[in-house]
């Protein structure tokens, strides 16, 4: 069958640039605290984007206005990755917006739209790739419940290296995932780097090893490898589905402290996590690599809230959260330590529900305790 061989020399090359990936990959370390210029690069993105990326800028420029002001930072607008435009030139991110972001240090960036099927990327993989941003790091907590969960997600690889590059021949269609010793080290590792420089003494591996038997056992293999240059941490492993019930099991959840888990497992059970921490738009996201680091939102851009005329009630706190993580990667810690508190302090509820507040009303308020 014609499709048969065609599928099978197209599975060849998608092994052939794996193998090239990892064997071409670098690491260029950046350290913030001596960089005379920090660039930060703000994309709106689409739907709700838009307004709760502008309502971020307006935390950072007041939080940063001296820095701004001496040129230690920067911030450059970046326009273009619309899904008007991506579609238009039929490109996930087009080639000069991602010049673009590769002339800036860090990104704050707004959820950009991703088309159902087709064969359009999200340019949120796209970026994660072409950026090498490997380690995708989201934090939930509920104080009042003692819960404080750091969940580190493979982002480069699994089930997205390839997700717009399957196979479909009539009557099937194929998928693949992809899991390498180098991709799983360097997340695991940055886990463990985690927990140990900020007191935690559990890590949790997250997988579905008894069926996935190749990539998650070798993912489980490969954090237990780096576990034990780790003497002082305690390491389980879980199966993602159980993870996902102890996740709203109320007496054992705030056990759990750092979650380390592959691409598509962390995708779904950070936004279960988010939910619990009081909704999608409560939760913080960031994507870090080497070079590069990307800030978000975890969820995505509410087309729908869009066409219902009701994006002023987007809530801002998850680009705000954005923004806080962001500060601290780039060592200004007492900013980031400042906007943190503004935000504990800040009792305005964003919601379209009666009584709420517009995401304009929240970041007045919340620049006043800044
Ligand atoms: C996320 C989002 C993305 C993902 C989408 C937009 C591609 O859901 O950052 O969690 O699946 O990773
Ligand atoms: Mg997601």
């Amino acid at each position: 069958m014609k499709e048969l061989e065609l599928a099978c020399e197209s599975f060849r090359k998608l092994v052939q640039e794996q193998l090239d990936r990892v064997a071409n990959a670098k690491s260029e370390k950046v350290d913030y605290s001596t960089k005379k210029t920090v660039t930060i690069g703000i994309v709106d993105g689409d739907g709700i984007g838009p307004i709760i990326t502008g309502e971020a800028v307006k935390v950072l420029e007041h939080l940063l206005k001296d820095e701004i002001a001496a040129g230690s930072i920067v911030l450059k607008k970046i326009e273009g990755l619309t899904i008007e435009n991506r579609l238009a030139l039929n490109e996930a991110v087009p080639k000069a917006v991602l010049e673009e972001i590769k002339t800036c240090d860090v990104l704050l960036k707004g959820p950009t739209t991703t088309p159902m099927g087709g064969k359009m990327e999200s340019a949120n993989v796209t970026l994660r790739r072409e950026l090498d941003l490997y380690a995708n790091v989201r934090p939930v907590s509920i104080p009042e419940e003692g819960i404080d969960w750091m969940f580190y997600r493979e982002n480069t690889e699994g089930e997205y290296v390839l997700g717009s590059r399957g196979v479909e021949l009539p009557g099937l269609a194929m998928d693949f995932k992809v899991t390498t010793d180098f991709g799983t080290r360097r997340i695991a590792r940055a886990a463990f780097e985690y927990a140990k420089n900020n007191g935690k003494t559990r890590v949790s591996i997250v997988t579905k090893a008894n069926i996935m038997k190749k990539t998650d056992g070798k993912f489980t293999a490969i954090c237990h490898e780096v576990a034990q240059d780790y003497p002082d941490i305690t390491v389980d492993d879980w199966y993602i589905d159980i993870m996902t019930a102890n996740l709203v099991n109320t007496k054992l959840r705030n056990q759990f402290q750092v979650i380390l888990l592959p691409n598509l497992y962390g995708d779904i059970i950070t936004d279960e996590a988010a939910q619990i921490q009081g909704g999608v738009g409560t939760a913080g996201s960031a994507n870090i690599g080497d070079r590069y680091a990307m800030f978000e939102a975890i969820h995505g851009s509410a087309p729908r809230m869009i066409e219902r005329g009701q994006g002023e009630y987007a809530n801002p706190a998850s680009m705000v959260k954005a923004s806080a993580m962001l500060l601290r990667h780039i060592c200004r810690v007492d900013a980031a330590e400042r906007l943190e508190k503004a935000m504990d302090a800040c009792d305005v509820v964003v919601s379209r529900y009666t009584p709420g507040a517009t995401a304009y009303a929240y970041t007045d308020a919340l620049i006043k305790l800044l």
